[in-house]
């Protein structure tokens, strides 16, 4: 039975349904912060499957410890947490409470109840700047430029720190670059709370006509058009990701670290030209200043995940925008039924 902290949200309800699609027995805790229930209906109305719910929050170790005691967990995969990039700035302390208070607490009841196996939910952040791409594993972590990038690069610290102390621990840091898209039928996928930070969500509601254009945040970079390149993974791709690395579980890998990505890297005018492609209709977009903290490229070199894992994104840059698209179509307000208030 594997436990998904933050299964209701954006990567983690995707992965629940390769989960149960696997013939695994799902339970979830999510405290519906940043998340929706519905997205856990509409999980078990893709797979034909039902999973076990529980709304708590990870900081409210008690209500963690009631879980561990109802179900025999034999592995975590840890998603829940504050993610973004701007809020984080705004508010240091509650990002990094919240992000490692709820770690920590997971990690002493796992302990406690002899469950060992845990997936962290890294990010390609902690790679920093790298003047080399595309990014392997054993670069480098550098500074973050945020608290969000922080909390992971210190959640990855404290995990090994863990594995350091008792050995029996298998700890799988899977670092993400940009996840983008949704499950193809259309039924789960991305639900920002109010203005998109990311590209993509914001493209895909620029496309159905419910914001004007594109921002482009910056055309001077260094690149053949001089905007931005990153590592766009389709987010169903990710998620099968982490069913190859529970499969590694079985091997006693200790601390194990992978890029997840598709080792291609796409400009900002790339994608837009690409989500044109798949809606057959104009996007507009300006081209306007550059975002703070941001990175001209990165992209990864995700061939140890295929060597040691056996597992390679399949999905391309169109089969993205096309799920994108329908997942934004098909559901205009995200799991919210009314129009957003915003
Ligand atoms: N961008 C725009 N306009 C937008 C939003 C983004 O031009 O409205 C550009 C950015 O400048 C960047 C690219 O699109 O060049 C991708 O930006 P995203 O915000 O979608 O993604 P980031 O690469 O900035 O951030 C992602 C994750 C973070 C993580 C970071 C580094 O969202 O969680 O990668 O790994 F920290």
């Amino acid at each position: 039975m594997i436990l998904v902290t933050g299964g209701a949200g954006y990567i983690g309800s995707h992965t629940c349904v390769e989960l149960l699609n696997a013939g695994y027995e799902v339970v979830v805790a999510d405290n519906l912060y940043n998340a929706s229930e519905k997205a856990l209906d509409r999980v078990e109305e893709i797979t034909g499957k039902e999973l076990t719910f529980y709304e708590v929050d990870l900081k409210d170790e008690e209500a963690l410890r009631t879980v561990f005691e109802n179900e025999k967990i034999d592995a975590v995969i840890h998603f829940a947490g504050y993610k973004a990039v701007g809020e984080s700035v705004a508010k240091p302390l509650e990002y990094y409470e919240n992000n490692l208070e709820s770690t920590i607490n997971l990690c002493k009841v796992m302990r406690d109840h002899g469950c060992k196996n845990l997936i962290f939910s890294s990010s390609a952040t902690v790679y920093g700047y790298q003047p080399v791409m595309p990014v392997t594993e054993e670069m480098p972590k550098q500074p973050a430029s945020n608290p969000y990038g922080w909390t992971k690069w210190m959640i990855e610290e404290i995990l090994k720190d863990l594995h350091t102390s008792d050995p029996e621990w298998n700890i799988i840091l899977l670092r993400y670059f940009n996840p983008i898209g949704a499950h193809e039928s259309g039924l789960i996928g991305e639900d920002p709370k109010g203005i998109p930070n990311n590209l993509v969500p914001y493209v895909a509601q620029v496309a159905v006509g419910k914001r004007e254009y594109v921002h482009v945040y910056g055309g001077d970079y260094d690149t053949p058009d001089g905007t931005g390149i990153r590592d766009y993974i389709h987010v169903v791709d990710l998620a099968k990701g982490h069913l190859a690395a529970l499969d590694k579980f079985m091997q006693n890998p200790g601390v194990a670290v992978y890029n997840l990505g598709t080792g291609i890297g796409y400009s900002v005018l790339d994608v837009i030209h690409a989500y044109e492609k798949a809606i057959g209709h104009e996007i507009p977009y300006r081209i306007e200043d550059r975002r703070p903290g941001d990175l001209a490229v990165t992209y990864s070199d995700p061939s140890k995940a295929e060597r040691e894992l056996g597992w390679k994104a399949e999905l391309g840059i169109e089969e993205m925008c096309r799920d994108s698209y329908r997942w934004q179509s098909q559901n205009p307000n995200g799991y919210q039924e009314e129009e957003n208030a915003e």
